[in-house]
């Protein structure tokens, strides 16, 4: 797992960017996995300034979503297809067909979720997923005591998780209980992961995830077990940490070693 602490979210959004930026560059029909909620959105802003800048070209890459309420359709303004849709899909030219994700109205769940694994094989599986993560330590809507070997599936949320999620709807707003997610199993197969956190409130399931045995109990902890997992967090978030000095030594000397080859 390599650690990366910045000193605040800006410098965050600006060092996941860079990783993402330069995977695209690398390849340009890169499959992204995505997250929504908060952290995201500055990662999302500097893509599209990116775009804007025309320093980045986004038409072949292939897009698949974590998640979506269970309820809510593509056009409901809280539904997260409209988050992606005005965070950054209207924004950069990923082509409409090349843009995957869970429907909160599937006809049958089992089948939708069992289609959706199948694209993203189809796809040659995810390149590079990006990962934010919960005050309870989960990841995509994975809540504490799923299987770490669980596929994309329907997930009750937790309350904490509720409560968290209530900021985006209105008040007295029903907030959803029910999710499609894709599952730790289904995560742990793309090729590498960014997981990105801010703020004191994720301190606890950042040192869990990072320092903690692995164990359904705190779903980011799955992550240990993925060799190519870059964790960037900045210094509330990795206020806990033990081996703080340690990830930011390693992250400050990360050239040094092609000094020994030969
Ligand atoms: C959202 C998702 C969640 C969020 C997590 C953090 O698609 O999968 O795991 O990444 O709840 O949310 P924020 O960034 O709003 O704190």
């Amino acid at each position: 797992m390599d650690v990366i602490i910045m000193a605040d979210y800006d410098e965050v959004c600006r060092e996941a960017a860079k990783i993402i930026l330069d995977g695209l560059r690398a390849k340009p029909d890169l499959v992204l996995g995505l997250a929504t909620g908060s952290t995201s959105l500055g990662v999302y802003a500097r893509l599209i300034d990116a775009y804007q800048a025309h320093e980045a070209d986004f038409s072949r890459v292939r897009t698949f979503n974590l998640d979506e309420y269970l309820g809510l359709t593509e056009d409901h303004t809280r539904s997260y297809a409209a988050f992606m849709d005005q965070n950054l899909f209207r924004r950069v030219n990923i082509p409409r067909a090349n843009i995957h994700r869970l429907q909160g109205k599937p006809r049958d769940i089992e089948r939708h979720c069992a289609d959706y694994e199948a694209r993203i094989r189809e796809a040659g599986g995810i390149d590079l997923q990006i990962l934010g993560i919960g005050r309870n330590g989960h990841i995509g809507f994975n809540e504490p005591g799923s299987s770490l070997s669980s596929r994309t599936r329907a997930m009750t949320l937790t309350r904490e998780t509720v409560d968290d999620n209530a900021r985006f709807f209105n008040t007295g707003e029903p907030v959803p209980r029910f999710v499609l997610t894709m599952g730790i199993g289904t995560i742990l197969e793309a090729r590498s992961i960014l997981l990105l956190a801010y703020g004191v409130k994720k301190s606890d399931a950042i040192q869990r995830s990072i320092e903690g045995p692995v164990t359904a109990s705190v779903p980011g902890s799955a992550l240990q077990l993925h060799p190519r997992t870059t964790i960037v967090a900045d210094e509330d978030a990795a206020r806990l940490l033990s081996r703080k000095e340690y990830y930011r030594w390693v992250y400050q000397n990360k050239d040094r070693m092609s000094e020994f080859l030969t």
